[in-house]
């Protein structure tokens, strides 16, 4: 186990103490406890634990969705705290990709319009971002459904089109909330060979949240959390 504290150009995700307590009522909950983690590029990472662990709060806040109660966070040696909102959130951009729960579409854009939203909010020209939106989709095989709304969609093909929009970027980091959860054993089983193949393609470094082992198997590393702590890190 390292657990260093000086910081190398290769880290991509550092975090060094971070504490998460939700303040909710008379009881406050302690979702994070002291957690030290570093990550290099072009890892890929599953975690794992059980429901409550405090997984989803953890990718949250390396996403920057959420702050730390305690404790600092390096994305691509950029500590994150000492960015105003807006620098986070052009950060968050262009550094991390989301592939969360289903559903965070917006049903009012086709599927090319919803992977071109970071291209277009990055500020980049319309017609650059919708050629690499059109090459991203299909990547994920989903050229036939460029014109299609998420609506008109089956639940794989909406993870599909999570996943380019996620990519569209090309983020350093990659962050999936149980991105097969809803999903048959099939299209599971070819979302995970997309994601993993994706991650190789772009060097992505990506943290994986899946209640599935067989699926966490399939990733050469692994966390195990348990009550706010990381319990197993393996070879980390
Ligand atoms: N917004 C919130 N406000 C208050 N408590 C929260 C909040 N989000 C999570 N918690 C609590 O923090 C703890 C960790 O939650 P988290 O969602 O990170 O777990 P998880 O490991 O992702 O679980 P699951 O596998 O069920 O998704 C839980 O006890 C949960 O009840
Ligand atoms: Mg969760």
């Amino acid at each position: 186990m390292k657990l260093g504290t000086e910081r190398n150009v290769s880290d991509v995700i550092v975090l060094r103490s971070v504490s998460k307590v939700y303040a909710i009522g008379a009881q406050p909950v302690e979702a994070l406890k002291r957690i030290d983690l570093t990550i290099k590029s072009n890892q890929n990472i599953a975690v794992i634990g059980k429901s409550g662990a405090g997984k989803s709060t953890l990718l949250h806040i390396i996403g920057t969705l959420d702050r730390p109660s305690q404790g600092k966070v390096w994305l691509n040696g950029t500590e994150i705290s000492t960015l105003s909102d807006y620098a986070t959130s052009l950060f968050r951009n262009t550094t991390l990709g989301f592939v969360f729960q289903m559903k965070n579409l917006f049903n009012e854009f086709s599927a090319l319009e919803n992977v071109m939203l970071p291209g277009l909010i990055a500020g980049l020209s319309k017609n650059i971002v919708r050629d690499r939106a059109a090459k991203v989709l299909a990547s994920v095989g989903l050229t036939h459904r460029e014109k299609h709304r998420p609506g008109e969609l089956s639940g794989g093909e909406q993870q599909r089109v999570t996943i380019a929009r996620a990519l569209l970027m090309a983020p350093p980091i990659l962050l999936a909330d149980e991105p097969t959860g809803n999903l048959d054993k099939h299209t599971s089983l070819a979302i995970q060979n997309l994601l993993l193949g994706l991650c190789e393609e772009y060097k992505t470094t990506m943290l994986l949240v899946t209640h599935d082992l067989d699926l966490a198997s399939r990733l050469p590393q692994r966390i195990v959390m348990e009550d706010g702590m990381i319990i197993d890190r393996g070879d980390l």
